[in-house]
């Protein structure tokens, strides 16, 4: 099967993508990230994902000829070459090859990488919910930036999976921030839901944005304010959400079940939601063939 990755203008096969040792994205991590997800041939929220894309190279200075356009041209040819049904497309833009030194380079060429995956959705995973695990927020404090600088993320997520769960919650200053690599979220009674504020603490999640929009166009109140361990281990009912995993329910927070160890109602319901809002987009496009 064909795997096409674009770098640096060119489309070149995936085992041919190639980046210099001295690219100061893979020596200091300096660069910064998108995954944007592609359900039933749909590319989700592309816009905010574009916004973000843009507003993280201002925050970390990469100077760089911006074009929506040019991006979005980019991902359906590699949506369509690759034939991506459903799974992700993922963007990387560095600040470049230069001697390594600290210091911006006076003059570079950012280098920018593009390539798509296929995802299979795992349905039971849904159906069961997963188990997340508390450990200490050991990241710096600019977790707004979506950078590829990830060292405590994945060091979380392993601690996360060495302990059979699925995920790691952090805790800073004896609150819930976030997931390794996910939004977390507790609902207190049938309609209160609780998640972490924008702020430099968390990633503004596409996916928790676009839910957030959807919960309030749908009654449910949202509190967005951080929350400790007690109140976690005592909420109705918990979710995770990100793009690659939409909404998620927590079943288990360390060795506490939440909702007596099964996905509740008001998640199940939010699921549904979510659903609802990435499938719609097939669903209006196949009336219109009928129409025509
Ligand atoms: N991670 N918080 C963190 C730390 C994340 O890494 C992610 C996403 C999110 C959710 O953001 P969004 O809804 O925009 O995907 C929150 C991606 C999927 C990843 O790094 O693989």
């Amino acid at each position: 099967m064909k795997n096409i990755t674009f770098i640096n203008n060119k489309y070149v096969d995936h085992k041919n993508a190639k980046i210099s040792v001295e690219d100061r994205g893979m020596l200091f991590a300096d660069s910064i990230y998108e995954l944007i997800s592609v359900f039933n041939k749909n590319i989700i929220d592309l816009e905010p994902h574009l916004d973000r894309l843009k507003s993280s190279l201002k925050k970390i200075k990469i100077n760089y000829k911006f074009n929506k356009n040019n991006f979005k041209k980019i991902f359906n040819k590699l949506i369509k070459v690759n034939k991506i049904e459903n799974g992700y497309i993922y963007i990387q833009i560095t600040r470049g090859v230069a001697e390594r030194k600290h210091e911006f380079p006076n003059k570079y060429t950012p280098t920018t990488i593009i390539f798509t995956k296929h995802l299979n959705i795992n349905k039971k995973v849904y159906e069961k919910g997963v188990k997340v695990i508390t450990i200490p927020d050991l990241r710096w404090l600019r977790r707004d930036i979506k950078s590829t600088s990830l060292l405590p993320n994945i060091l979380s997520k392993q601690i996360a999976i060495e302990k059979k769960a699925f995920e790691s919650w952090l805790i800073d200053n004896g609150k819930i921030t976030e997931g390794s690599a996910s939004n977390a979220w507790i609902i207190k009674n049938s309609n209160t839901i609780i998640t972490h504020h924008s702020n430099n603490k968390i990633l503004k999640g596409v996916t928790r944005n676009t839910l957030i929009k959807i919960l309030k166009k749908n009654n449910f109140k949202i509190i967005e304010r951080p929350f400790n361990l007690i109140e976690a281990k005592n909420a109705k009912e918990a979710f995770l959400t990100s793009s690659t995993m939409s909404v998620l329910p927590v079943v288990k927070i360390d060795n506490y079940n939440i909702s007596n160890g099964k996905p509740g109602d008001v998640t199940k319901q939010i699921m549904d939601l979510y659903n609802n809002y990435i499938n719609k987009k097939k669903l209006l496009s196949i009336k219109e063939l009928k129409i025509a």
